[in-house]
């Protein structure tokens, strides 16, 4: 049975940058609130009508397949991770094909969601996918255009000034290496939180999952508006919702459990990580999670001071930009780890 392994890695963010101080002039905000509280004091804004999730998702794959020397055309699937795609459907994975000139390929597209685990997901499907044979390149994308979907007033400051965009993304091919690649994936769910950090309008669930459906928006009227209505917009209810603080204290919980699984798994200890890139959601996250793990600083890597949190991009930026730094070498030990909405969690064990 052939190994996965990364063979190709690249990373794409756009030029602009959004300082705190950007932030404060549009709403009652501080660079001191926000770098105390989330360790962030920039992040890249795409440029309106000109880049979108999946323009910045092809950029980023194109670095990543010509790290990985190969062509676009031997690229035999593509799985492409977001939650905020360009169009509500078809997915990214499609325009991402188109713009990357492999269309006439007619090779599957796969969209997942599964937000800030968007990326470990991925991996996961994609090792599972090369093990069996079934695929030789799998290109993975995690991408997102966050700032076309916030809340710029007061109202939305609690999520507003920690997200960014971004898009990262790496082959994933066979080998006959063993002990090679990727060791280990866990994936977990937990849909009774599945409304705690959300976007949950416009959608089709005209309000069933609440007690009363005009929490999310709705009137009375029998037929219209069951997808969007003009309170939902008036209310700015079509924004994502954060509970920050039951996020935290499950993401902090969750993190270094699932890192203990995949670490588990491939009979492996703690003291054998030679570098953890946790999803960049919070600073104060990562920061945590490295103290649980007993790592120190040059074995874990963080850039959400840079970049905000980029959601399903977060990981493979943070893994692109220290494999370009030179930090990860041939045979070290590398452990990737996310949390979010769902709340979804995961984690893998690369050996690189
Ligand atoms: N600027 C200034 N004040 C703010 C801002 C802001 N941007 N946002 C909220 N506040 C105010 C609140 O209104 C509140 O004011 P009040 O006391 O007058 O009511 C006060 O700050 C405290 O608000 P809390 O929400 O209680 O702040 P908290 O200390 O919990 O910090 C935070 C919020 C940073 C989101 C924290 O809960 C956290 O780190 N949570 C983890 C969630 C996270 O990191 N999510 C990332 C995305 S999800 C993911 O990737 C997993």
């Amino acid at each position: 049975m052939p190994s996965a392994y990364i063979k190709g890695i690249g990373f794409y963010v756009p030029a602009n940058i959004v300082t705190n101080k950007d932030l404060e002039r549009h709403m009652d905000t501080t660079d001191e609130w926000i770098q105390e509280r989330t360790g962030i004091q920039e992040r890249r804004y795409g440029t309106r009508h000109q880049e979108t999730t999946s323009t910045l998702g092809t950029e980023a794959a194109k670095k990543a397949i010509a790290n990985a020397g190969i062509e676009p055309n031997e690229i035999d699937l593509i799985i492409f991770a977001t939650l905020s795609p360009d169009y509500y459907f078809p997915g990214c994975g499609v325009l991402l094909q188109r713009q990357l000139g492999i269309n006439k390929t007619e090779i599957p597209c796969l969209d997942i969601r599964n937000q800030c685990s968007g990326f470990v997901y991925g991996l996961s499907i994609a090792d599972a996918y090369i093990r069996s044979g079934m695929f030789k390149n799998i290109l993975l994308v995690g991408a997102e255009t966050h700032s076309m979907g916030l809340d710029f007033s007061t109202r939305g400051r609690n999520v507003t000034v920690i997200f960014g965009d971004g898009a990262g993304a790496v082959v994933i091919s066979a080998t006959d290496e063993h002990f090679r690649g990727i060791l280990a994936t866990k994936i977990h769910a937990n849909g009774e939180f599945a409304e705690e950090l959300a976007m949950i309008n416009p959608g089709s669930h005209g309000g069933v999952h609440a007690a009363d459906p005009s929490i999310y928006g709705y009137n009375e009227a029998e037929y219209g508006e069951t997808f969007i209505s003009q309170k939902m917009l008036d209310d700015g209810m079509i924004f994502p919702n954060m509970n920050g603080q039951l996020v935290f204290k499950n993401a902090v919980a969750k993190f270094p459990e699932v890192i203990g699984e995949v670490l588990q798994a491939s009979g492996l200890e703690k003291s054998d990580i030679d570098l953890l890139v946790c999803h960049q959601a919070n600073l104060r996250i990562s920061q945590f999670v490295q103290k649980a793990m007993g790592l120190r600083d040059d074995q874990v890597w963080n850039n959400i001071q840079k970049y905000g949190n980029t959601t399903a991009a977060s990981i493979p930026i943070a893994l692109a930009e220290a494999v370009e730094a030179g930090k990860v070498k041939k045979g070290d030990l590398i452990s990737l780890a996310a949390f979010g909405s769902g709340f979804t969690w995961g984690a893998a064990l690369i050996r690189w």
